[in-house]
């Protein structure tokens, strides 16, 4: 198993692929045979990343999530290309500012639902609207967060972003089940990426020291590629029958109460 191409001649877009859990994810597909679009805002690295993981294998393409003819046209791009789409990666999110609900900046909970659940239903949309009108029994994923289960530290509107993203996916499940496609997502607990690292404000050293403080399951550190893996088998045929599911990639943290 360890050795099989689990996503030979697939087309996969992953959006937020710059950085993270989306480039870590690009990385895996292409070495399990997928060729893969890297859609991101931030186009410097995300041609770094397209130039170490080879011009063959990747491209990078300019996109920002919230604006609906970018994902129409990064969708097309990946079709005219490679000829087809087989699997969407929705993976672009932000964490945005931390603050009491009591003086919530609504600027700034606007801009997470935007990004994050406006992005992900983009992305769903238009890599439906390929795979039905082609055929494809393609798989598309989120990324959700440990945070569409619970309430844990993150911003208000993170969390109910998280949420949404989770129901935009089991929506787009029970439409989409008819055509052989399926939508899951996967729900990460913390890893100390650009991302959080920025919202929380410190080095990558000493947050992931806290999130491991906090973690369930000790003796393994969350990373970008565990959480890539799970995308992988949602997006190969071993979890051909898995639909509307949130894998939580979170060593049981949303699954327990801790009571000391
Ligand atoms: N790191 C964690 O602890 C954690 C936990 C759970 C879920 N997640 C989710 O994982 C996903 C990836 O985050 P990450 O931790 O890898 O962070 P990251 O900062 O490494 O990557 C996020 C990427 O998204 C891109 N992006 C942001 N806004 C965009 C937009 N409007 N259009 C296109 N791209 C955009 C950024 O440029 C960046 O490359 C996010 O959806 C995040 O909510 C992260």
């Amino acid at each position: 198993m360890a050795n099989m191409l689990r996503l030979e001649g697939k087309i996969a877009v992953i959006t937020g692929a710059a950085s993270g859990i989306g480039e870590a994810t690009a990385r895996l597909f292409v070495e399990h045979g997928a060729r893969v679009v890297i859609a991101d805002i931030q186009d410097e690295l995300g041609l770094q990343v397209v130039s170490s993981i080879g011009t063959g294998k990747a491209t990078y393409f300019h996109c920002d999530v919230t604006d609906e003819k970018q994902v129409e046209e990064t969708v097309a791009y990946a079709v005219k290309k490679y000829g087809t789409l087989d699997i969407m990666f929705s993976n672009a999110g932000t964490l945005g500012t931390l603050g009491s609900i009591l003086e919530m900046d609504m600027t700034a909970f606007d801009r997470t639902m935007n990004i994050n659940v406006r992005g992900s239903t983009l992305a769903v949309k238009h890599a439906a609207r390929v795979m039905v009108g082609k055929r494809v029994r393609g798989s598309i994923i989120c990324t959700a967060s440990v945070e569409s289960i619970l309430a844990g530290e993150a911003p208000l509107a993170y969390i109910a972003s998280k949420h949404a993203v989770l129901g935009v996916v089991k929506a787009a499940a029970r439409e989409l089940g008819q055509h052989g496609i399926r939508v899951n997502c996967v729900s990460p607990y913390g890893i100390a990426t650009p991302m959080v690292c920025k919202s929380f404000g410190g080095d990558a050293a000493t947050i992931e020291a806290r999130i491991c403080e906090k973690a369930n399951l000790k003796g393994v550190i969350l990373d970008t590629k565990h959480v890539a893996e799970a995308a992988l088998f949602l997006a190969s045929n071993e979890s051909a029958y898995v639909s509307a599911h949130n894998l939580a990639v979170d060593g049981g943290l949303s699954s327990i109460m801790k009571l000391n």
